[in-house]
């Protein structure tokens, strides 16, 4: 019981409440101290008493659905209560109103102060401050246009497809992740960058929030093999900030070698990053967004696995890495199936080689030096001669570029209608059957 209602629990809840009230992203803060005099009070303890009564099972979700409830009907009877009345309710009314500041109790017992605002500095403002003023979204007005376009046709709204949603990479310190984070910062996000290499994250995360001027990147240690530190992670990221709109699993690692000769531990290594990890992160993420679903049900978030070309097709030699890419199409498949009912959407990437990368173009141990060593391009002489034996077999003649990545991400989030899909970038190498 404690345990459950934690504020690893109870921020996701609050977050989607608010989400749900006004269709759109919010960050939540868990506070300290006492409750402030324009907070909305919702006590638990009638939710809470009655699944003691009612079942046996105690679990998570019982627990978190019945809060779900309660914390619903209350936000519904305080919208009620606070609406303009009398001659201002006739007055064509351009905002709505939104607590900033929302408390939970049981009882006599305070269980979290949550403060509550569009972007992280602007609610860690409020609690520093303890202002609990009113936030006010404008309602958009209505396009003469849609009496007859129907909204969602023009482009409008594109550039907002991210823009003050709560983001996570994995592996985001560098290569791929690094592009990812630093186009969803760019957009507006705000993006957690979870890597084995804490430094380089951290690094990272000072840079753009240096260049932005605003919270927009987060650092975190994350082990994507070890359920413990996912877990760890994900209830940081509900406690710093209130939820999760979108997961990007990104961490990967690449060890080539035959059939015939990979040692079985170097096989172990990278089907245990890039397939048990990408369970892992799928299990602890689509936790914490159907927690946000119980009071966010309209609410859309997305999982997507940065997979590879090489999970739509065999690699040669590459044995271990193809097939825990094809796999990870096929956990994309199945988790697609179950989440939809929490509304989240599971969808694979599938990019061509990043020859502009690290993992490709590192002086030391880039690919390009390691297939020249290897004499695996035949003929050739130089690490220019290998790049261009692997540009020349995309249609499109180069390699894949963060950007195009990028584009796959935005088409997905903004994609309403499609789930379990496998996305190839790949410049017209790989062509779905
Ligand atoms: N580089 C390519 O050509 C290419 C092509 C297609 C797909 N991909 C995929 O893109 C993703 C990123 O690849 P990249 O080339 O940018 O890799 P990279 O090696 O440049 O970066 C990978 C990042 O993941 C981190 N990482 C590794 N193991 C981790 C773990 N156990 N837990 C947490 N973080 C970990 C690393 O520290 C690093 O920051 C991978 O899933 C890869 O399979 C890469």
């Amino acid at each position: 019981m404690m345990n459950s209602i934690s504020p690893s629990i109870l921020a996701p809840l609050v977050r989607g409440l608010c989400m749900h009230a006004v269709n759109a992203p919010r960050v939540v803060v868990t506070g300290a101290g006492s409750v402030p005099a324009g907070a909305l009070t919702i006590d638990l303890a009638a939710a809470f008493e009655k699944n003691d009564a009612e079942g046996a099972d105690n679990g998570f979700n019982s627990e978190a659905e019945a809060a779900a409830k309660t914390m619903g009907e209350a936000y519904a009877a305080w919208e009620f209560e606070s609406a303009p009345s009398g001659a201002d309710a006739v007055r064509p009314e351009p905002l709505k109103k939104q607590p900033s500041c929302i408390a939970l109790t049981r009882g006599g017992e305070n269980l979290g102060v949550f403060w509550i605002d569009r972007d992280i500095d602007a609610a860690r403002r409020r609690a520093e401050s303890r202002d609990d003023s009113f936030i006010e979204e404008p309602i958009p007005s209505r396009d003469a246009a849609e009496e007859i376009i129907p909204a969602g046709l023009s482009a409008q709204n594109r550039r907002d497809v991210v823009r003050n949603r709560i983001a996570l990479v994995t592996g985001g310190a560098q290569g791929f992740g690094e592009q990812i984070v630093l186009g969803l910062a760019a957009s507006g996000a705000l993006v957690f960058i979870a890597d084995l290499n804490i430094k380089g994250a951290e690094t990272l995360a000072k840079k753009i929030n240096k260049a932005l001027g605003r919270t927009a990147a987060i650092a975190a240690s994350l082990d994507v093999t070890s359920e413990d530190s996912a877990e760890t992670l994900f209830n940081t990221i509900a406690e710093t900030a209130g939820g999760l709109d979108l997961c990007i699993s990104n961490a990967g690692v690449l060890q080539a070698g035959s059939v015939m000769d990979q040692e079985l531990k170097s096989f172990r290594f990278t089907t245990e990053v890039n397939y048990f990890g990408y369970f892992i992160i799928a299990k602890f993420a689509s936790r914490l967004l159907a927690l946000q679903h119980l009071t966010a049900p309209a609410w859309k978030t997305d999982i997507i696995q940065i997979n590879s070309k090489s999970g739509l097709e065999g690699s040669n030699k590459n044995g271990a890495y193809a097939g825990a890419k094809f796999g990870g199409i096929g956990l994309t498949e199945s988790f697609a199936l179950e989440l939809v009912a929490h509304n989240i959407k599971v969808n694979s990437i599938c990019p061509g080689n990043f020859l502009n990368g690290p993992l490709w173009s590192d002086p030391e141990k880039g690919l390009f030096v390691q297939y020249l060593q290897a004499g695996k391009v035949p003929g050739a002489r130089t690490t220019a001669d290998v790049r261009a034996f692997y540009e020349k077999k995309v249609p499109m003649k180069r390699g894949c570029e963060g950007a195009d990545v990028m584009r796959a991400i935005y088409y997905i989030i903004e994609q309403d209608y499609e789930t379990g899909q496998a996305v190839p970038v790949t410049g017209g190498q790989n062509m779905l059957h």
